[in-house]
């Protein structure tokens, strides 16, 4: 992580209300409509949004959804998304503090999704992340994010070096299914954008096998710098 927490926090708090209209780019609106897409609950799913911010996801789950649970590290970015959920009328979103590292989740979940938080950490902080997630046994998780594809671009238009730190597809992809997740799909919505899906099979199910064993094979995703 680049910054602390509270240095992240603070610098969401002071651009959440000019935060919606920050996301303006074709490639945030693509990777946040796969994620919901992807996710796509039952009515009678919990559904957890880290990094939830504005809510751009928590929202558009909340009427498929029996619950959603919302968590963020900015009490602004959450003010936000509850001001939005309060005006359309939305009330199974539940939103309070928590991390993608300590989530602050005591009930069942069935899907987590996350969009464009996750690259504020650290490869190692990520990884502690998924296997978080794997934790709470959802039975599916859908991260959208900045990650790389190819090699890093100087002149990334997708993130800024000084706050964030996108890891490659390969490393993602082997920290999933070393927490036990097989990756289903993978996205690119551009060279540094993508969705990844992971699910986990429910004890009795079959396990596919060609995409538990190495994701980052099964994928092609050999050139995205897999971790060995
Ligand atoms: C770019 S915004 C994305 C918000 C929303 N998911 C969306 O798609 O618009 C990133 C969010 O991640 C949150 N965040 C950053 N680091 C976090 C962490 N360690 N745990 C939870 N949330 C974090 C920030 O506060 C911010 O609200």
């Amino acid at each position: 992580m680049k910054k602390t927490i509270e240095e992240h926090a603070a610098r969401f708090d002071d651009h959440a209300t000019a935060y919606d209209e920050s996301q303006d780019s074709d490639e945030y609106r693509a990777c946040a409509s796969l994620v919901v897409e992807h996710a796509s609950p039952e009515p009678d799913d919990t559904v957890l949004d880290l990094g939830t911010g504005t809510g751009a996801i928590a929202l558009a789950l909340a009427p498929d959804a029996e619950r959603v649970v919302g968590r963020d590290i900015s009490a602004g970015m959450m003010d936000e998304a509850q001001a939005k959920a309060e005006e359309v009328g939305i009330d199974n979103l539940a939103l309070a503090e928590g991390s993608f590292r300590e989530p602050a989740v005591d009930d069942p979940v069935d899907i987590v999704v996350s969009n464009f938080a996750m690259h504020h950490l650290s490869d190692d902080e990520k990884r502690e992340a998924i296997e978080t997630i794997a934790g709470l046994a959802p039975h599916k998780f859908v991260l959208g994010d900045v990650m790389l594809f190819g090699e890093a671009d100087p002149d990334a238009p997708f993130y800024s070096p000084e706050v964030d730190d996108p890891a490659t597809v390969g490393t993602l992809a082997d920290a999933l299914t070393d927490a036990g997740f097989s990756l289903t799909a993978v996205e690119r919505v551009h060279d540094q954008v993508g969705v990844l899906v992971a699910e986990r099979a429910a004890v009795g199910d079959g396990v596919d096998a060609t995409a538990a064993d190495g994701a980052s094979g099964a994928f092609g995703l050999d050139g995205a710098d897999a971790e060995e």
